[in-house]
């Protein structure tokens, strides 16, 4: 455990642990839009995939907590890595490749804290159903809880509320997109001859990842997905 702790502490223990938990987040936001995307298939789709996925009870909940102390895990490191990046240089920047890190750094802390104000929001929305009224998470509660179609095409139609999710895949696109190239980088791939081929790749991942839920938040609006009637 101690070694576990200053393997943590020291500068690559903590790229490594970014770049592990990285591609954990990547994996859950990719599976997550891979399921959401059943709402295209209609009611039954979405509605049995949310029910298989409670019907796992125990399982979930071992996932569920998982996926917390990952995500804590990517926060806390990543706010431990930039303040030891600040302490590292008290004078100004002699070269401007390292200025470039370091703003490219600092607008990872930003974009990643707001995912977290993102996720906040989202699970007080459709898991706890106490913003909006409550309205959307009642409505599923109808129909044994698994009315999930109803939840989202019904918060969806909402064009402010379909903005604010489509907004948000904004800062998931350049938090994912600088994060792929990170990550690249961590395990080895950072030879001047992949860099382009890294940054179309990671640009390509991100906007994928970003696009597919920005098309669900605007599918109620645009008419590709009807709400029940
Ligand atoms: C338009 C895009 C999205 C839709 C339609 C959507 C929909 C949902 C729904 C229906 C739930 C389940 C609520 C429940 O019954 O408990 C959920 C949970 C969740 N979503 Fe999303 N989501 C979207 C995007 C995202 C993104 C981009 C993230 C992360 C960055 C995210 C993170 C989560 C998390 C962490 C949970 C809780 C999982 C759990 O409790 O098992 N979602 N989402």
């Amino acid at each position: 455990m101690t070694w576990l702790c200053s393997f943590w502490r020291s500068s690559i223990g903590g790229k490594v642990t970014m770049a592990v938990t990285g591609v954990l987040l990547f994996g859950f936001v990719v599976a997550h839009l891979l399921g959401n995307l059943q709402l295209l298939k209609g009611p039954d789709a979405i509605n049995s995939y949310a029910k298989m996925l409670h019907d796992l009870g125990a399982l979930l909940w071992v996932a569920r907590i998982g996926l917390l102390a990952i995500f804590v895990l990517h926060v806390v490191t990543a706010v431990r890595l930039s303040r030891a990046n600040k302490a590292a240089r008290p004078v100004a920047y002699a070269r401007e490749a390292t200025m470039q890190a370091s703003m490219a750094s600092r607008s990872m802390v930003l974009s990643g804290l707001s995912l977290l104000v993102f996720v906040v929001y989202h699970l007080l929305h459709f898991t706890l159903g106490v913003v909006h009224g409550g309205d959307f998470a009642k409505k599923a509660a109808g129909a044994g809880g698994f009315d999930v179609h109803t939840m989202v095409t019904s918060s969806f139609a909402n064009p402010a509320i379909a903005v604010a999710y489509a907004a948000f895949q904004l800062v998931l696109f350049l938090h994912l997109s600088h994060g792929i190239q990170s990550f690249a980088q961590t395990i080895g791939f950072h030879h001047g001859r992949y860099t382009p081929m890294i940054k179309k790749l990671s640009f390509l991942l991100a906007a994928l990842v970003a696009g597919g839920n920005v098309f669900l938040a605007l599918s109620v609006q645009l008419g590709i997905v009807k709400g029940a009637a």
